[in-house]
């Protein structure tokens, strides 16, 4: 066995449709999410509460989260920019809320119209309320090793903003490879630095497969003692601020090379194979999954 427990935290429902063309109706949103719910994922993005001037398929939040099931044993965090973000959040009784910025000032700008230090003034004033609610706030790094505007990132880069949100009171930082970028190398070579700073059980890893490189960096990850990683069910999605990123690794190839290195995910493989089958066909995209390929007719 080379790795015990792995956590999966499916952000399909959130990043894997921000980038959709066409809007997806509320209801298939609802019953994707509800079919992920029955597969044994612990951790379920569900939807962004961000403006929908910025990401029109997101807008429909509140009526997404309202409306799903909400399983005892799962977790349904939503994704805030600011303020207004984490009112809305509350208001529908979101428990769990992630906060993001960028360790590159351009795709700050991009993605959030504001410079690092202002978006992590705004992290601050998230966390100091989500205290008040109790709510769990998990933080995002996006371009943690390449940015589509500033290019290569320095892990120096990382390992400051990373400090900052853990010292703001962050759970757990997501380490975003926005576009794909990484290698096994530049993988390796951010997470190590960070680690000088705070524990693996502090880190998740969250890979978008633009250059086919998502797997051999998430296992980077995994060697050096990361617990949780993020992925997409059929490979879903991409940042509509990062031109050209495609999809987070997909769910079911993460289970099945997990299963396969003996880990355990809770996750049954074949429910999971339907529910990015669902997704698919509904929004008429051939899945990214090349597990869901090869098994979803057997
Ligand atoms: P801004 O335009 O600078 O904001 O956007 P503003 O404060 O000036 O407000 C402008 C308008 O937006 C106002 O409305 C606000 O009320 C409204 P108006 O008066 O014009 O009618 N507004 C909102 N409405 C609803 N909910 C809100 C909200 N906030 C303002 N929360 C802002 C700044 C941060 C809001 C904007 O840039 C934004 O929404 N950005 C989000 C972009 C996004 O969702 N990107 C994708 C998610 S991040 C990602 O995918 C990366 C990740 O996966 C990790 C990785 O892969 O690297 C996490
Ligand atoms: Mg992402």
């Amino acid at each position: 066995k080379f790795h015990s427990d792995i956590k999966i935290v499916e952000v399909g429902p959130r990043d894997g449709l921000q980038n959709e063309p066409t809007h997806v109706p509320t209801d298939i949103k609802v019953d994707f999410i509800n079919k992920l719910s029955e597969t044994g994922l612990t951790s379920i993005e569900t939807t962004s509460f961000v403006s929908p001037k910025w990401v029109p398929q997101m807008g429909d939040n509140a009526e997404v989260f309202k409306k799903i099931t909400k399983k005892e044993n799962v977790d349904y965090p939503v994704l805030v920019p600011n303020i207004k973000g984490l009112m809305s959040a509350l208001e529908v009784g979101a428990k769990e809320v992630a906060v993001f910025t960028s360790s590159s000032e351009a795709f700050s700008r991009k993605n959030t119209n504001c410079s690092i230090e202002e978006g992590i003034t705004r992290i601050k004033e998230i966390i100091d309320v989500s205290k008040e609610y109790n709510l769990r706030v998990r933080g995002y790094i996006s371009c943690v090793v390449g940015c589509p505007y500033d290019g290569f990132i320095h892990p120096l880069a990382v390992t400051k903003v990373a400090t900052a949100l853990l010292e703001l009171g962050c759970y757990e930082i997501s380490l975003g490879d926005t576009i794909g970028i990484g290698t096994k190398k530049t993988i390796y070579n951010m997470v190590k630095d960070i680690l000088n700073v705070t524990k693996p059980e502090n880190l998740a890893i969250h890979c978008h497969d633009t250059y086919g490189q998502a797997l051999t960096n998430i296992c980077t990850a995994l060697d050096l003692g990361v617990k949780v990683v993020d992925s997409s069910v059929s490979g879903l999605g991409g940042c509509p601020y990062a031109k050209g990123a495609s999809g987070n690794v997909a769910t079911e190839d993460l289970v099945y090379m997990l299963h396969g290195l003996g880990a355990t995910t809770g996750v049954d493989l074949k429910k999971l194979i339907e529910a990015g089958h669902f997704i698919s066909t509904v929004i008429n995209r051939p899945t990214a999954s090349k597990v869901n390929t090869a098994l979803h007719s057997k």
